[in-house]
């Protein structure tokens, strides 16, 4: 029996109704959820993220098995992986390389947004469009002509064009190293990060709007992710921006304590060797936001998938 997109987009919204990193009581996100179609966004081939025993990621074309890629799409716990090695695997088989872009879960989006809070009429700047999805969720928010996206691979930034047009959103994509923002159409409200940092740009501290929110997932040097919530300071000092942590840790540090007294001592390098990268400086990778569950889950999601917030890496161009 064909799977119905908008009954599955309802389930999908009733199970981050009761988890824990879900809605909340953010409502607006609920009803943003419900009226982006996310299979609208996905290409009609993905890889699954969990490899299979012979440690290839099985291809789900949706010409030859509609259902499981539908059901795949909106499966809550699992990013699609959209391109590996930087589109040189081509989406014909079965295939491994390292994953160089994705729509991401659900809950991973779900519990940004929650943290984001962007508010309507807002100036948002997105860094990491992908396939355009979570710049819809964004946009639905804060209105047409309000949010601005950066993603690196120019392929990617048109498809992400195509799919946003005529949604009647009007975000502007730009072809671009998220590092450095777009000053142009700055100072933000609100600007968020999809892809994991070791260090917050200070393009992104400038271009933030005081009382601004930036938030991004910070790679720390001890193995442990932290969603790090950022707000502009509510006045510029003399000579430059200034910023507080407004919260941090939102659910990576869970895993393990994290030693935060050692962010005291040297800058770790924004760079680490073996780690993933597309720009010099700031991105790493996109990384799980809650270790606890880190793994997608396994085989395809014929079986119901758990909700948990499992993000595909991002890895560097070669
Ligand atoms: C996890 S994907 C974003 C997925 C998106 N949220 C969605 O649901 O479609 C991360 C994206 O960040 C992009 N990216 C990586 N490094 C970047 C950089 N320095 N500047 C802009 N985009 C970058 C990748 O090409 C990839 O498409």
């Amino acid at each position: 029996m064909p799977v119905d997109a908008a009954a599955l987009r309802r389930r999908c919204a009733e199970e981050m109704d009761a988890a824990p990193r879900g809605f909340g009581n953010a409502a607006w996100l609920r009803d943003a959820f419900l009226t982006v179609p996310r299979e609208h966004f996905a290409p009609a081939r993905v890889w699954w993220p969990s490899p299979r025993e012979d440690g290839l990621h099985s291809l789900i074309d949706q010409a030859e098995r509609p259902n499981a890629w539908l059901e795949a799409v909106y499966s809550t716990g699992a990013p699609l992986i959209t391109q590996m090695d930087d589109g040189r695997v081509q989406p014909t088989g079965p295939a491994k390389g390292y994953f160089s872009s994705s729509i991401s879960s659900s809950g991973v989006i779900i519990e940004l947004l929650r943290h984001l809070a962007p508010r309507p009429g807002e100036r948002v700047l997105e860094l990491g469009t992908g396939t355009g999805y979570t710049t819809a969720l964004l946009a639905t928010r804060t209105g047409p002509g309000t949010a601005v996206s950066i993603e690196v691979d120019p392929a990617i930034a048109a498809q992400a064009r195509r799919n946003l047009d005529g949604l009647g959103l009007d975000p502007l994509v730009i072809t671009g190293d998220g590092e450095q923002g777009h000053q142009a159409a700055g100072p933000y409200d609100r600007i968020v990060a999809i892809a994991s940092v070791r260090r917050i740009p200070r393009a992104w501290l400038e271009q933030l709007r005081p009382g601004g929110v930036l938030l991004a997932p910070l790679d720390s040097p001890f193995g442990c992710d932290l969603l790090v919530r950022l707000t502009g300071a509510a006045a510029q000092p003399p000579g430059g921006t200034s910023w507080r942590r407004s919260s941090s840790c939102a659910s990576a540090a869970r895993a393990r304590p994290v030693p935060t007294r050692s962010w005291d001592g040297p800058r770790p390098p924004a760079l680490s060797a073996g780690r993933s990268f597309r720009s010099r400086q700031g991105f790493v990778a996109s990384r799980s936001l809650t270790p606890p569950r880190r793994d997608p889950p396994r085989g395809e999601p014929e079986r119901r998938a758990p909700p948990h917030n499992v993000q595909a890496p991002v890895r560097p161009r070669r």
